[in-house]
């Protein structure tokens, strides 16, 4: 049996589109000791629609805590150890539940989701004189892809959600607020906050003020009332009031692509990190100040560590399809019965001979903001088999990749050297030497996979007085890394990619 670690513990939620996990780290070395994970149900009950059920989130948190803490338990680790607890999240995510039953009024409204298409077109009518009004504020354009548009729709297509907002009952949250809400104890006090990385992908949260916007909100027809109070990533929310941690505060709350850059401890202007997850998200560390991107990328809260710490900005670029192209090639496709399968296929025949897969399920997100876009496999012959579909499946993941690297560069003026990944995805290593061969540069491969919750478990222990991991950013480039070297010439990268634009082109346009 393992020896009972001397140390206090920090534990991680990580709650994201796909799945639900707890993690427990040793904070000195950043050893995970002890984690579980739950799948979650998607739901697509029409066209373009995606919904999760919050309680089923809620209850899948509550599953995984139980879970890691029982097998700790079984370890000889004492849980009673672990002092702090993070949460970070797929953003964006709506839910509105109502404060005296603690029940959701509504499934939760996935980030995904493209139900509300003319609510943007009819937005974008609305827009005043000045056209920059939205983006200005937020760093984001008018898209399906945020929170505000969602609660929109919520407004004004569900009776239930305007006679709770009429007699006050309603409380709007993205799931870090649902849970954190739920986790301190929902109808019988449960504290109703958000971080400001949270807040800064609802599209009604000013990143320049760190405040809610009353023109923005105004413009949404958002009731204040119903929105979290903003805090920093890093304090105490509230206690755990149930469960196997009942008592142990909740003092980390980071969106989880912002818990991966400070998990990747991307500290320094300049730094970048791509996650791999339902989606693919490259974030650039850019200081203390908003860059506003002049090539399709979003400027957003990287994080602020605490109450009196500044914010810290950065320019990321949102791919929404990357997993999930895996899942659906398994659930809607049959093609493979584990996700692990796509990589073998792949690997068959080492080539996509010539098909391309444009996975443009919810519209395309960076560089394009296309919702019109839908998507499209193409190039096929009689020659084509399963495993080139599998192979341009992985394919895309790069492509998409590639573009909103391609933004960076142009916006930063110094193009990446090398880039920084993390997420399952980079198990796959077809999938990352095609990205390196791709890139044309080296890909290189965290030393700790598990970055999303490292950073939450890093803000959760900084409130608690816990240094989590507090290795020097130097040292992290002696220590034992997977890098990948591009592997063919720049000209057949560039061939290749460019037949994928041709590809991305006929994607576009599909719905009007
Ligand atoms: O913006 C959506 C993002 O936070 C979702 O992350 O890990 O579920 O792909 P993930």
């Amino acid at each position: 049996s393992k020896e009972t670690p001397e140390e206090p513990l920090v534990g991680a939620v990580v709650q994201g589109t796909n799945s639900t996990r707890f993690l427990v780290f040793n904070p000195k070395t950043a050893e995970l000791v002890g984690s579980h994970q739950v799948e979650l149900t998607q739901e697509y009950p029409k066209e373009g629609w995606v919904e999760e059920d919050p309680k089923e989130i809620l209850q899948s948190v509550y599953e995984c805590i139980a879970k890691t803490c029982e097998k700790l338990t079984e370890a000889n680790i004492d849980t009673s150890k672990i002092k702090a607890i993070g949460v970070s999240n797929q953003r964006e995510t709506t839910v509105v539940w109502d404060k005296f039953t603690g029940e959701p009024l509504y499934n939760a409204v996935v980030w995904l989701d493209l139900r509300t298409q003319s609510t943007v077109e009819s937005l974008n009518k609305k827009i005043p004189g000045n056209s920059n009004f939205v983006k200005s504020k937020t760093g984001l354009p008018l898209s399906t892809y945020f929170s505000a548009v969602k609660l929109r729709w919520m407004l004004d297509n569900l009776r239930p959600i305007q006679k709770a907002v009429e007699e006050d009952r309603a409380l709007f949250g993205t799931i870090d607020s649902w849970l954190i809400w739920c986790m301190t104890g929902g109808v019988n006090g449960g504290i109703h906050c958000t971080d400001v990385t949270n807040a800064s992908r609802t599209m009604l949260f000013n990143i320049h003020s760190l405040e809610w916007d009353k023109e923005l909100c105004k413009f949404f027809e958002i009731p204040m009332s119903i929105l979290p109070n903003v805090r920093s990533s890093s304090e105490i929310y509230g206690q755990m009031t149930s469960g196997a941690l009942e008592g142990v505060p909740i003092s980390g709350c980071l969106g989880d692509q912002s818990a991966a850059l400070v998990g990747q401890m991307c500290f320094q202007e300049g730094q970048a990190k791509n996650t791999y997850g339902t989606g693919c998200f490259l974030l650039c560390n850019t200081g203390q100040k908003c860059v506003f991107s002049e090539h399709g990328l979003l400027t957003t809260v990287a994080y602020k560590l605490g109450k009196n710490k500044p914010a810290f900005y950065a320019l990321e670029g949102s791919v929404a399809i990357a997993g999930a192209v895996i899942r659906w090639l398994r659930d809607n496709f049959e093609l493979i019965t584990s996700s692990g399968e796509v990589e073998d296929l792949a690997r068959e025949v080492g080539t996509a001979y010539g098909c391309y897969f444009v996975p443009a399920f919810s519209g395309l997100y960076a560089p394009y903001w296309e919702p019109s876009a839908r998507g499209i496999i193409c190039g096929l012959t009689q020659f084509t088999n399963k495993c080139h579909i599998a192979f341009a499946a992985l394919e895309a993941v790069c492509f998409q990749t590639r573009e909103i690297v391609d933004a960076m560069n142009r916006d930063c003026g110094i193009p990446l050297s090398h880039l920084r990944v993390d997420g399952r995805m980079t198990n796959n290593k077809i999938l990352m030497q095609l990205q390196a061969d791709i890139l044309h540069i080296p890909v290189v491969k965290s030393v700790m996979p598990e970055t999303t919750a490292l950073g939450a478990a890093m803000a959760a222990g900084a409130a608690e007085g816990i240094d989590v991991w507090s290795i020097e950013p130097e040292d992290l480039s002696s220590m034992l890394m997977e890098r990948y070297e591009p592997q063919i010439q720049a000209t057949e990268s560039e061939i290749r990619f460019s037949t994928w634009k041709r590809a991305v082109m006929k994607s576009m346009g599909w719905v009007t």
